[in-house]
């Protein structure tokens, strides 16, 4: 990865959501960390419940790393293609080990002392599983915002859960209780996606 931006010019939220297509070959120059460190300021913006944060990413640029996480994923060819692979994870646990971490600076003393009782009675009455499940909701809207971010800053990408989650589990050292979100390759777009095929807004929207 270089160290100077790419981008220049930004698009509007519109146009990111409208252009993204899935795109699984890339053309073979590096990610400029300037805009990995821009799209990752945009992502950690991003809602959860009780403001939880539990997304973690690990941004994977190794030829060997990216190559067997290709395999990891049944030999998908867009995970080599793209110059870095970040794989969306998520640690409710970690999140519960510093929990204090989570609470608004604002809040006095003893509001903090409350939340932290609060949170962490709420999550000690769910089992690991549980608890895994619930911030992966969380980590899921991280995804979202990561894959509009990527295209708003001139990089296409491809979500990915067709993956051996163990095999990658494995090769990134990750302990039992973190989740994946899926993976994402990142990189500029060689070609294009396929057009957009979508439900009516009438199949998927109720008015009341
Ligand atoms: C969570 C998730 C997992 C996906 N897994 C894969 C995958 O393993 N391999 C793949 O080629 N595409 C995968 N896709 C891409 C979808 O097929 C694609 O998003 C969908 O067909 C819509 O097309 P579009 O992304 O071009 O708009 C996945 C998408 C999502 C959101």
């Amino acid at each position: 990865m270089t160290h100077k931006s790419t981008t220049e010019q930004t698009i509007s939220v519109q146009q990111a959501i409208e252009s993204r297509h899935s795109i699984r070959q890339f053309i073979q120059q590096p990610i400029h960390q300037q805009d990995i460190e821009n799209i990752f300021k945009l992502v950690r913006l991003s809602p959860s419940a009780w403001n939880l944060q539990p997304w973690r990413f690990h941004v994977v640029t190794d030829v060997d790393l990216k190559k067997k996480l290709e395999e990891a994923a049944y030999g998908q060819k867009q995970v080599t293609s793209a110059p870095a692979v970040i794989v969306v994870t998520s640690d409710m646990e970690d999140v519960l080990a510093n929990i204090a971490d989570t609470v608004h600076p604002g809040l006095s003393g003893e509001r903090k002392e409350e939340e932290v009782a609060n949170l962490s009675a709420f999550f000690n009455g769910m089992s690991v599983e549980e608890r895994g499940q619930w911030g992966l909701t969380q980590t899921n809207i991280a995804f979202g915002i990561l894959m509009t971010a990527v295209q708003g800053y001139g990089y296409a990408s491809n979500p990915m859960l067709g993956f051996d989650q163990e095999k990658v589990r494995e090769l990134l050292n990750l302990p039992k209780h973190v989740l994946f979100a899926g993976i994402l390759p990142i990189g500029k777009p060689n070609g294009e996606g396929y057009p957009h095929h979508r439900f009516d807004i009438e199949k998927i929207v109720k008015f009341h």
